[in-house]
């Protein structure tokens, strides 16, 4: 049968390659992020409890009430912003979905998206599927600071929607207060719909502040800001998260979803919801990082690699360029297969596969595994 894809570009992702090539060498795995240590015993014990207490048909389709008024209510006591629970809240299979659902119900042929690189792999193949174009503000290593102007340069009366995320994977960068005020002074007054995810808010570091879009009036009137429960509760294989938005955008929102999800996993959203009840849960969380942080980045202190610390996130990013000039995608397999650790090739996350030597290691390890990883770091 002969098809054409619409993906032309797309191929396996670097995740899946990275960890098939990490299996098969056995090496330590830094590459895909996510936890090699367990999650809250208690958050498993609810969900058995929720199972056998008979939550185990369809949940409603914005998700159970009950999560989404515990939600609403974290919302309130974070960030002293109201969503309503019934009408601007829905639950989702992670935040994957959530964002693939927001830019199919708003992209239409041509509309351009403007996203921030290095940029997370799942915007542009979802603007791509529906039609849209990905307009590319490239931020510059080091620091990847945002240059404002360039992102004016690059709004034109086409530009449907902008994607950021802080804090922000791969760099481990975050967007400061004066980076919000920018992009509010930018889209004021416009119909841009802003899309804000935000799954690591809860995993940001040296007392800085989550600068969330719902905490900008304006801004928030135009965004919907994406989570994830994976991340901050240590169980990625759940795929749990959820989304926010004012009700025009959510009914929107809620259109694609009914068709394209209808509900979510229901025992999960019953013990998620008791679970919310303690905010400890998910207020230790940057402090807990914070170390793992600390700790990775004292081991590999003394070995060729240079970095920043991440400000957020549980990533880092090392650059290499004192050691050698390979292209990035090469030196990362090359220190898969020869020197037995993991980690991704920032390139891929960049506009026209632009290589600054620089790969992101995942530091949501054990200690044990940090400490494996660092000495191999100082063999290179
Ligand atoms: C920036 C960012 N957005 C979204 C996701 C997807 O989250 P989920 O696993 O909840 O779908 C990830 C996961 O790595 C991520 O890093």
């Amino acid at each position: 049968m002969r098809h054409s894809s619409k993906l032309p570009n797309v191929g396996t992702t670097i995740f899946t390659v990275m960890s098939a090539l990490a299996h098969k060498y056995n090496a330590i795995n830094l590459s895909q992020g996510f936890p090699n240590f367990k999650g809250d015993k208690k958050l498993i014990d609810l969900v058995s409890k929720a199972m056998n207490s008979g939550y185990n048909q369809y949940a409603p389709m914005s998700g159970s009430f009950v999560l989404r008024d515990a939600l609403a209510n974290k919302y309130d006591a974070l960030y002293n912003t109201s969503y309503h629970p019934e009408t601007e809240i829905t639950i989702t299979a992670g935040a994957t979905q959530a964002i693939f659902t927001i830019i199919t119900a708003f992209i239409k042929e041509n509309d351009e998206v403007i996203l921030f690189r290095p940029a997370y792999d799942c915007y542009e193949p979802a603007v791509t599927l529906n039609g849209g174009k990905s307009i590319s503000v490239q931020l510059e290593a080091p620091a990847y600071k945002i240059d404002w102007n360039d992102v004016r340069a690059k709004i034109s009366n086409t530009t449907k929607m902008i994607i950021i995320n802080t804090p922000q994977n791969p760099s481990g960068t975050i967007f400061s207060e004066a980076d919000m005020i920018q992009l509010h002074e930018l889209t004021k007054g416009t119909d841009i719909i802003i899309l804000s995810d935000e799954v690591y808010e809860h995993i940001i570091f040296d007392n800085e502040k989550h600068q969330s879009a719902c905490l900008f009036t304006d801004l928030k009137s135009r965004s919907f800001i994406t989570a994830s429960f994976g991340k901050t509760f240590h169980n990625t294989g759940w795929k749990m998260g959820y989304c926010c938005a004012p009700e025009a955008l959510m009914n929107e929102y809620r259109k694609v979803h009914q068709f394209n999800v209808f509900s979510v996993n229901h025992p999960m959203q019953i013990a998620l919801a008791e679970y919310l009840q303690e905010p400890s849960h998910y207020k230790e969380l940057s402090g807990f990082y914070q170390e793992k942080r600390n700790l990775f980045l004292s081991l590999i202190e003394g070995s060729k690699f240079e970095f920043i610390p991440s400000k957020g996130t549980y990533f880092q990013i090392l650059s290499y360029a004192s050691i050698s000039d390979e292209y990035d995608l090469d030196f990362a397999k090359r220190l898969t297969t020869e020197n037995g650790l993991a980690a991704i090739p920032l390139s891929v996350f960049n506009e026209n596969r632009l290589d600054n030597k620089v790969l992101r290691f995942c530091f949501a390890k054990t200690d044990d595994t940090l400490k494996k990883a660092a000495d191999i770091l100082h063999h290179i």
